[in-house]
């Protein structure tokens, strides 16, 4: 079975599968109306969505298949109580893949594992968002015609930022790929991310206080909203909001082939001045969503019963019986759940489902 939690869990060449297969599916539209024809996508949404959820969906009809699910977990028995994984045993008797959303890090991992139809996590809490990796992966691709050989700047909230954790994951794979941190202090990457990815992965990487600084020597800029729902103290949340703006004057220190893409949606970090200039591809990259979708779907259904395609080793360490995940936000925290663990770089054990130290 080949479930999509992690970037990670597609090898470089499924990855460059799937994205070819979107650029096909754009260039060749009809050939692809039929593809998915009699197959049903549960979409559960325990999040507000417009991007992903309509995508998701608009994907699944141009395939030629069907779409059911929820939108709001208060429409569901989840207000009843009802565990992530008594939800996934029920709906897999009515759909063929599954696609979905939850502000718990980890439940998708969970999900997988009482699952007999591929999973898609289509964004767990802080922690990644898989599906839009693809869509930024094949909008560079589109824009800029390779995925290797670029500095790559992150902007804004890179601690909350789930896209921000699982493009560079992603982007860690490809060559001669460097990338430009900026965020102010309280909103710096995870060190996770550092450590496991950047340093051992030797992903060559540099912290910045200033977009202006950064801006000439950026092949893309990846700018985020500072994510107002992940914060516990609004106080912090109003010290940081407006920390970097993009307008037209910062625009003018750009490459003049740069690409700025934005997963969506802003609040006021891009001015919409900027929407105009041809360099700004985070409309188009809305666009990119729904065939790399489309990709994905078709990709995984095809795969869910071939044995080349499976889900990579994950490599687990038992955790001593007075441990636990950090992370309040975790599944383990929240539902009745196993404790999976891994050791990190620094010695550390963190947790399979969020990645947090156990403590
Ligand atoms: N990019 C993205 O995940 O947008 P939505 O939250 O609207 O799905």
């Amino acid at each position: 079975m080949k479930h999509l939690i992690d970037p990670t869990d597609l090898s470089v060449e499924e990855t460059m599968s799937i994205i070819n297969l979107a650029l096909d599916i754009i260039d060749n539209r009809g050939k692809y109306a039929e593809k998915c024809k009699g197959k049903k996508l549960a979409t559960l949404f325990y999040e507000p969505s417009t991007r992903t959820r309509l995508s998701f969906t608009a994907a699944m009809m141009e395939l030629g298949g069907n779409v059911l699910g929820f939108a709001d977990a208060a429409s569901s028995s989840v207000s009843k109580g009802e565990t992530v994984r008594d939800t996934v045993r029920v709906v897999e008797n009515f759909a063929d893949i599954i696609a979905m959303r939850h502000h718990i890090e980890g439940a998708q991992l969970a999900a997988t594992e009482v699952s007999r139809v591929p999973i898609i996590n289509a964004g767990d809490g802080s922690h990644a968002h898989p599906t839009q990796t693809l869509t930024d992966l094949l909008t560079i691709t589109r824009e800029l015609g390779k995925l290797d050989n670029l500095t790559i700047g992150f902007c804004g909230d890179l601690r909350f930022g789930r896209t921000v954790h699982s493009l560079i994951k992603a982007l860690s794979r490809h060559k001669n790929i460097r990338i430009v941190l900026i965020a102010p202090p309280q909103l710096r990457l995870p060190d996770y991310i550092k450590q496991d990815v950047c340093d051992r992965l030797g992903l060559e990487y540099k912290e910045v206080d200033s977009l202006e600084e950064a801006m000439p020597e950026l092949d893309v800029l990846y700018m985020t909203r500072v994510q107002k729902e992940r914060f516990l103290d609004e106080d912090e949340y109003e010290a940081v909001k407006d920390s970097f703006v993009l307008d037209n004057a910062k625009m003018a220190l750009a490459k003049e082939k740069m690409a700025v893409l934005h997963p969506l949606p802003r609040v006021n970090e891009i001015l919409e001045e900027v929407d105009s200039d041809p360099r700004a591809a985070y409309f188009r990259q809305v666009e990119n969503g729904k065939f790399v979708r489309m990709a994905l779907i078709s990709s995984l259904l095809d795969w869910s019963a071939d044995a080349a395609h499976t889900m990579p080793e994950m490599e687990e360490v038992e955790v001593p019986g007075h441990l636990r995940c950090e992370n309040k936000k975790c599944i383990t925290r929240n539902e009745n759940s196993p404790r999976r663990a891994y050791r990190a770089s620094d010695g550390s054990l963190r947790c399979r489902y969020c990645d947090h130290k156990f403590k």
